[in-house]
Formats: structure tokens, C-alpha cells, sequence
């Protein structure tokens, strides 16, 4: 079976406002397939946003390749870079950076303003009747209740039928009913086929195949 996503060797540093060097990855490799769901746990500061940025192809890491779907992300323009993440990859966030002025409908429609092919709306009814928010879709984010701003955060990742959905603590903020929807939500992605990346601070979910990440490092 052919990875969705595949990161060899994966190196980054930051260099903060000292000028120090602060490393985040130490050379990281993994797979993920599809229809695999995999959760990253790992105490504060072991690099676990940084590794999600870097698969996501939103942060070039040193050294070492990250690959979606048989393609070298950062080997591309960052023109087609940003074509690849806007048709194959969706994020979710901890915060769930909705648009403010755009009412539910519209924010899950907003990816769709890079490009989509074919009318986005049926995709964005759909995904609101999956995730019940139908009758919310007229409402700002300003309206919502957190559970349902993380659902529609979670809606406009999937709006252009990604193939990796990369998650950052997106039941962060969630009580646990809430948390527990969102978890379906992804799983239920994964089982239609995606791969998914989860971060996550929550113990139950750091079961024997989560990555762990020490200092960088993966220890499995
Ligand atoms: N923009 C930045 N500039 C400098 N250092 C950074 C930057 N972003 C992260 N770091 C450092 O890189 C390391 C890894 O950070 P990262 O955000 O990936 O950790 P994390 O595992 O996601 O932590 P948390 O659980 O707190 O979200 C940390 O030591 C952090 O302080
Ligand atoms: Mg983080």
C-alpha cells in the first residue's frame, strides 16, 4: 500500500530572538497510510506542532524530505506547494481560526476560494448535515458554542476531500462529549480512507502505536 504521507530524516531548528539555536526535530521518520489514524503525544516542547507544520507543508524543515501522496513537498515552487496543501491536506487547530465576519456556511466554503473543482456548495451542505450544523449555517462563529466551532473547523478542513487531515490538539478546548464528536469525526475520515495525524495531550489516546516525541526524537 502506497503512504499517504512519508517523512525521512526530518531535521528543524529555530533560532530565536538571542540568535540561540533551539532544536524541535531531531530527524524524524514516519509513515502514514491510508485509512490510518495515528496520534503524536509527547510533552510540551518535543516538537510536535513543529512536526505537523513540517508535514503539512507549511514549514520547510532543514534537512530531510516530507512526501504526500509520492510527492516531495518542499521540492516543489512554493506556487505548487500551496496548491498541493489546499487540495490535499486539511488542518485543524486548537484554536479553531474561523473567520469572524463570515457566518458558518462561509467559512466552510472559504478553502474553496483557491480553487475547487466542479460548484463547492452541495460539498459544504454536506459536510453541514454530517457534522450538525445545518441549522447554524447562517450564524457567525461569534454564535456558536465551542464543540460547534471546532465542528466547523473540522467541515472546512474537509471541504476539498483532502487526503491527509493534520491535527493539532483539536479537542484541546473541547469538554469531553465534544471531544469525543471530533474524535468520531476523524476516525470516521480515516475509515472512509484519509490519513490522519492527531496531536494530542490526552493520555487515553496515548496508546501503544501513538508517536512519542522526546526532545525531537521519536520513541516508539
Ligand atoms: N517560532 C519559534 N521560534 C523559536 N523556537 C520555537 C518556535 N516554535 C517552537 N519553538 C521551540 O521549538 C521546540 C518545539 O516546539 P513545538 O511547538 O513543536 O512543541 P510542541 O510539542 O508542539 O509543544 P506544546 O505541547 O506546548 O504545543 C520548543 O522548544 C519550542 O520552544
Ligand atoms: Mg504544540
Amino acid at each position: 500500500m502506497s503512504d499517504i504521507l512519508r517523512i525521512d530524516e526530518a531535521k528543524k531548528h529555530y533560532r530565536n530572538r538571542r540568535g540561540e539555536t533551539v532544536p524541535a526535530l531531531d530527524g524524524v521518520s514516519l509513515r502514514l497510510g491510508a485509512g490510518e489514524m495515528r496520534f503524536v503525544v509527547g510533552a510540551s516542547g518535543s516538537g510536535k506542532s513543529t512536526l505537523l507544520l513540517c508535514a503539512g507543508g507549511l514549514l520547510r524543515p532543514d534537512s530531510g524530505s516530507v512526501a504526500v501522496a509520492g510527492e516531495d513537498l518542499y521540492a516543489l515552487s512554493s506556487e505548487e506547494r500551496a496548491q498541493r496543501r489546499s487540495r490535499r491536506i486539511g488542518f485543524v487547530f486548537q484554536q479553531f481560526h474561523l473567520v469572524p465576519y463570515l457566518d458558518v456556511v462561509d467559512n466552510i466554503l472559504a478553502p474553496s476560494l483557491a480553487g475547487y473543482e466542479g460548484d463547492p456548495r452541495p460539498r459544504a451542505e454536506e459536510l453541514l448535515e454530517r457534522f450538525g450544523l445545518g441549522h447554524r449555517r447562517d450564524h457567525p462563529p461569534s454564535e456558536l458554542s465551542v464543540g460547534e466551532r471546532q465542528r466547523v473547523a473540522l467541515a472546512r478542513a474537509l471541504l476539498q476531500r483532502p487526503q491527509l487531515l493534520l491535527a493539532d490538539e483539536p479537542t484541546g478546548n473541547l469538554d469531553a462529549a465534544n471531544g469525543a464528536k471530533v474524535m468520531e469525526c476523524l476516525e470516521e475520515f480515516a475509515r472512509e480512507g484519509g490519513a490522519v495525524m492527531v496531536v494530542t495531550h490526552d493520555p487515553a489516546h496515548a496508546t501503544n502505536d501513538a508517536l512519542r516525541l522526546e526532545g525531537g526524537r521519536l520513541a516508539e
